[in-house]
């Protein structure tokens, strides 16, 4: 197993690899297993959650418990599938409990997110609650504050925050409008964002 720094991945596969026996931080003692992402790697649209839960943990896929049941139903509103798109978190193994992932492991994970971003080279990220949002859009700004518009990305990928699938299923109503309008605004960045690519 890797315990020494993320070399740089010459393929996705190979960061896979690396990542599926990372033992750089204290979540590789209690999880079951790494959850890397699912989907497709060539996909326009990532979505960025926060970190695995129990069912996760499980099944070493991200997103198949409840909230990532109400993740499925809001892609599919949106005309495509959990196939089609990918599906990636912060960090790659459960914290015990669900509690928060920490500073330090958000960092020692990050750079298996940036290589997946990088691999991947979407035209659209959907970041999703607060740990995500703050990481790719480098902010203190609450998701709140910042859901319902659109943020310009490193070489023109457009980041769109959203309301963690969690949150809406604690708190429902108006919150799963928002979360709603929010995917009717990712559905038109990635129509205008391959418009903009057939047209060049
Ligand atoms: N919540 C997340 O943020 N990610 C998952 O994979 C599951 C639940």
């Amino acid at each position: 197993m890797n315990t020494g720094p993320i070399f740089a991945a010459s393929s996705f596969e190979a960061l896979e690899y690396d990542a599926l026996g990372c033992r750089r931080c204290s979540l590789a003692e209690t999880r079951k297993q790494v959850v890397f992402g699912s989907g497709d790697r060539h996909a326009d649209l990532v979505f960025v959650g926060e970190g695995p839960g129990a069912e996760e943990d499980k099944t070493g896929v991200p997103f198949v418990g409840r909230a990532g049941q109400l993740l499925t139903t809001l892609i599919e509103g949106i005309g495509l599938s959990r196939e089609e798109v990918y599906i990636a978190n912060v960090v790659k193994c459960r914290p015990p409990g669900n509690r928060d992932p920490l500073a330090i492991e958000i960092e020692t994970c990050w750079p298996f997110l940036d290589g997946q971003l990088g691999f991947i080279d979407p035209v659209v990220i959907v970041t999703l609650g607060n740990f995500a949002t703050k990481l790719l859009l480098d902010t203190k700004v609450g998701i709140t504050k910042l859901r319902g518009s659109e943020y310009p990305g490193a070489e023109g990928v457009i980041i769109i925050p959203t309301l963690h699938p969690s949150a809406v299923l604690r708190t429902g109503g108006a919150h799963l409008a928002n979360v709603r309008s929010d995917f009717v605004l990712m559905k038109r960045a990635l129509e205008r964002a391959r418009l903009a690519r057939g047209a060049s």
